[in-house]
């Protein structure tokens, strides 16, 4: 038997931008995390090895044979995360398993869902047949799976929660990791309104077919927002932060892919004292995150935020 977990992950500032290649700043979020256990049923049996694997997810009342899911469903995010990992692992005919999947990690809420139950799933299968495999090459197989997920991904939400570090994202390069020369607190509250990343992301691409030009000087000054961001984490300057987040929810609204609800969420923890507030990941619905300064603060913002309607409230440290 072999599991894995991994971790979900927040987004501090730059996306959407970074689909078109601007940078982004995200870490891991610990509080909630996707796990996938793969056990071996027995020797592979008759034509079709997937016959043969079981997956289970009893959170979603998944409860079937590989070859069903393919079947009825493809392309699979679950089906096609499998299929991957055995390819990379030069696995053509594997015995019978089983593959159990649980995660706390709300799904289509910002927190990389999808990502970290494909990375438990890779590591567990690695696992099982005794072979390792970097987090680079863990990055790129849940990359190739969030292309189902969400269309054009930038490879962010894979990256973090492969690499369980804080990350500066551009799209294409190697990952580069970021200092946090001063803890600082976020709360992170949930909308409860799931919201598929795919939508939000083809509906920017759509204005920014419209208007190309636009929508660069948009994603630029994004793009400023997230080095300001970088160098005030990188030197302690957390007080600069909560300003550079309400500067990136107003261009995020542009973009259109706030929410009446994640707006409430924002106003509502700014008027309890967070020192800044922006929405976070796919938009429309799903996370907010609200900077907050000392961390004394936060069970009350926490408060202000349940009861301006906020599902579930994370506080967490960042450093
Ligand atoms: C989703 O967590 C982040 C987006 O920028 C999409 C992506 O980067 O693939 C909205």
């Amino acid at each position: 038997m072999s599991a894995a977990s991994a971790p979900g992950k927040i987004i501090l500032f730059g996306e959407h931008a970074v689909v078109y290649g601007r940078p982004a700043l995200a870490v891991p979020v610990t509080q909630v995390q996707a796990n996938a256990t793969v056990e071996k049923t027995g020797e592979f049996q008759g034509e079709n090895w997937a016959d043969s694997v079981l997956v289970a997810a009893p959170d979603i009342g998944l409860f079937s044979p590989l070859s069903r899911i393919q079947s009825e469903h493809a392309p699979h995010p679950l089906a096609a995360v499998i299929e991957n990992t055995l390819q990379r692992l030069g696995i053509d005919r594997p015995p019978a398993f089983r593959v159990t999947i649980g995660s706390t990690i709300p799904v289509a809420s910002g927190l990389g869902s999808g990502a970290a139950v494909s990375v438990a799933v890779i590591r567990a299968l690695a696992g099982l047949f005794e072979r390792s495999l970097s987090d680079e090459q863990v990055s790129a197989i849940a990359h190739e799976v969030e292309k189902l997920h969400h269309g054009t991904p930038s490879g962010i939400d894979n990256t973090v929660i492969a690499y369980a570090k804080p990350v500066y994202f551009v799209r294409g390069e190697p990952i580069q990791t970021f200092s946090v020369a001063r803890p600082f607190y976020l709360v992170i509250a949930d909308t409860g309104q799931a919201a598929p990343t795919r939508e939000s992301v083809g509906d920017v691409r759509k204005l920014w077919e419209a208007d190309k030009s636009r929508w660069e000087a948009v994603f630029d000054k994004v793009g400023e927002v997230v080095q300001e961001a970088r160098s005030a984490i990188e030197s302690g300057q957390t007080s600069r932060l909560g300003p550079l987040m309400d500067a990136n929810h107003a261009l995020l609204q542009e973009m259109t892919v706030s929410s009446p609800e994640l707006d409430r969420l924002v106003l509502a923890a700014k008027t309890a004292g967070a020192d800044g507030a922006k929405l976070s990941g796919g938009g429309r619905g799903g996370n907010m995150l609200a900077l907050v300064h000392p961390k004394e603060k936060a069970p009350a913002i926490a408060e202000s935020l349940r009861k301006a309607g906020a599902k579930n409230v994370i506080i967490t440290q960042v450093g």
